[in-house]
Parts: structure tokens; sequence; C-alpha cells
């Protein structure tokens, strides 16, 4: 290593171990691989690319939910000096992408090259680009996973991912796994695989104060104010937030927040890319009349876990008021997908609403 690749390594090690110190916490014994890997990146990344033999490795970060992966990248990507850092949710990603394939397709750019175009676009000058949260499930995922790790894999640019699945377990269902192996061989073969599964959830045990901005109020009744300081939208507020090419009804539209039914939110036609865009505009969004998730339908659990992702990955505070949405629902269940990234997220607002009810 190079001086100058020695000094940045170090000062990235020191940055990560002040960033928990800030934080009140130390870095779990599963999280002191990563943190080297990612030092030993950023002391690559001293250096301009055009003086490297080639682009630093990439890197796949996999653990179950709540082990700290989410942190070390983002606390990385704080700590590394330069601008030329992205980091995008992977279902943002997408929606970028298709916008700007659309984009290029109108302007009669092929196929091919349509993606080729807009991920440049997306990609800018950028030498480090994060994904939090890479999964699979379906043959859709299985296509543009795959799409996507032969566009970027080949550019001039190191990718990070965090996931809950190790790379041979992406793509759990039997009936689609196949369809990613290819997929997954890439992964094994050009990215470093590191493990983060500590024994600790971190946010079962973090603090209420700690907690993400989520609350949990009781079943409103008219005149009551909710746990949150919020009055309940009047009928005169209801109104339509324009998310992602569509308008989602509102109960009411405000200033800093804006309130919506579980059923028209989570039960109606909506998706990913319309609370990512919901998100952009308002710092709090309220849900209104949710329903233990055993009484929604399939498509509203999963919408409604989509919905709480965007939140915690945003730092959006969600106020849910109604029934405890993970009610009836024991750890394993299979009723949904991918529960435990769900319930792990949830408890950073069960707990206070427990001890608000307690008072
Ligand atoms: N070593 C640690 N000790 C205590 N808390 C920690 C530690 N590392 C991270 N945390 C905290 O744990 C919480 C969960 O971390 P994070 O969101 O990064 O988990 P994750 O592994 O990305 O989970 P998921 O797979 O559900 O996305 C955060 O509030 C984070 O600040
Ligand atoms: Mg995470």
């Amino acid at each position: 290593m190079t001086d100058r690749a020695q000094k940045q390594y170090a000062a990235m090690r020191g940055h990560f171990h002040r960033a928990a110190e800030q934080h009140g916490f130390t870095l779990d014994p599963a999280q002191e691989l990563p943190v080297e890997r990612l030092s030993r990146l950023a002391g690559e990344l001293a250096h301009p690319a055009w003086r490297l033999r080639r682009t630093p490795r990439h890197l796949y970060l996999w653990g179950p939910v709540g082990r700290g992966k989410s942190w070390l990248v983002n606390t990385f990507l704080d700590g590394l000096p330069t601008p030329r850092k992205r980091r995008l949710h992977f279902h943002d990603f997408f929606r970028r992408l298709h916008e700007g394939v659309a984009h290029h397709a109108d302007s009669r750019t092929t196929g091919g090259a349509a993606v080729d175009r807009a991920v440049d676009e997306l990609l800018g000058d950028c030498r480090i680009l994060v994904f939090d949260e890479f999964h699979a499930h379906d043959a859709g995922d299985a296509m543009l996973v795959a799409r996507l790790l032969h566009t970027l894999l080949d550019r001039r640019v190191t990718l990070i991912t965090t996931s809950n699945y190790p790379p041979d377990g992406l793509m759990p269902d039997p009936l689609y796994h196949h369809l990613l192996e290819p997929t997954i061989r890439l992964i094994e073969e050009r990215m470093d695989v590191l493990d983060v599964s500590g024994p600790v959830d971190f946010r079962q045990r973090s603090r209420p104060d700690d907690a993400h901005g989520f609350a949990l109020g009781a079943r409103l009744h008219p005149g009551d104010e909710t746990p949150a300081g919020l009055t309940p939208p009047r009928p005169s507020e209801a109104g339509a937030v324009v998310a992602h090419h569509r308008e989602l009804p509102a109960r009411a539209v405000r200033d800093d927040h804006v309130w919506f039914g579980f059923q028209e939110l989570c039960e109606g036609r909506t998706s990913f890319t319309d609370y990512l865009a919901v998100a952009d505009r308002f710092p709090t969004i309220v849900l209104d009349a949710v329903p233990p998730l055993t009484d929604a339908s399939p498509d509203g659990r999963r919408r409604f876990a989509n919905l709480v992702d965007v939140c915690c990955d945003r730092d959006i505070r969600l106020i849910l008021i109604g029934a405890d949405p993970l009610a009836g629902l024991p750890t394993g269940s299979t009723l949904m997908r991918d529960l435990d990234r769900t319930a792990s997220r949830l408890a950073l607002l069960r707990r206070p609403a427990r001890e608000a009810a307690a008072h």
C-alpha cells in the first residue's frame, strides 16, 4: 500500500470507530471484517482511477436483519472523501433506469444501447455505487438483476451491495431459483462476499429515543389527538398526492405530512415507486386504519412491507394508526415474504407504543 492509500485506510478505520462511539455502541465482532475490508477499499480509492491497474473489487455484504449492514455502508460512504460516490436503493435504481430507458427509447436509441446510456447517465462519474437491500423474488427480478450486474460489473465503478441473503440463497423460491443461477455465479466470481451474521438484531435493542421516527397509535376516535400530536383529518382536507405517474387519494395533505388510509395506499394499485415519490416530498407519513396484516390481502401485506422499507431507508417518520399489524403473525410465519425484515423495522415503533400504552 502506498503512503497515501495507507493514510486513507487508517482514516476510514478511525472514522468507523468514532461513528460507532457517537452512536453509543462498539463494533460487533461480525462487523470487524467488513470494517477492515471497507477501509482497505477506501485506501485503494485514494488514488485516481487511471492510476489503478484494475477497478477495486466489488463487495457483497449479507446477513440477517438488523446486523448493521446498512450502517456499515452508509458510514463508509460518509467517510469517503471523494464526491464520486452514490447510494441508491435497489428499487429506486430500477425506477430511474426505466425512466432513463424510456427516455432514450423515445429518442430512438435501441434496446441494449438505451439501457447502457441510461446506466451511464445514472452513474455519471461515480467510482462507488452502493445498493442497499439487494434481493430477487420473481422472474422479473431475476431478469433485472442479471441485466444490472452485467451492465455494472464491467464499468469502472465498484459496486457494494447489502442483502439479507447469501448469494446462493437469493431467489429462495425453488420454482425460480434456477433462473438466477448464472447471476449467482457471477456474483460469487466477481464480488467479495462478506458475512455479517452477528448474534443480535440491534433494532430489538434500540432505546425508544433511537426509534426511527416510527410511532404506533391506538385506534382513533373523533376529536382524539394522535400520540404524535396530530389532529385527525377533516373531510374537507381530503385531496390527492401526485406520486409516480399516478394520483394517490389522501385523507389530508398538509405542509409537513400526508395522511393516508391503509385501504387506499396498500390495497390500491400502488407500488414501491409511488412510496418513494411520497417520501421525496413528505418527512412524515401517517397511515390510518391499519388492520392486523393477517386481515390484509397478500398484495396489501407486500405493499405495507415495502412502505416500511422505504420509510426506514429514507428516515421518514411513519405513524401507524389502528391495530398492531403483526398481531397473530408468529416469528417464522410464512404468510408474509421477508416477515422478519418488517418485524425488525416495526420493533422500532412497537416498543415506544407499548411504553406509551403503559402510561
Ligand atoms: N455494533 C452495533 N451495536 C449496536 N447497534 C448497532 C451496531 N451496528 C449498527 N447498529 C444499529 O443497528 C440498527 C440496525 O442497523 P442497520 O439498519 O444497519 O441493519 P441492517 O443489517 O441493514 O438490517 P436490514 O437487513 O434489516 O436492512 C441501526 O440503528 C444501527 O445504527
Ligand atoms: Mg439494511
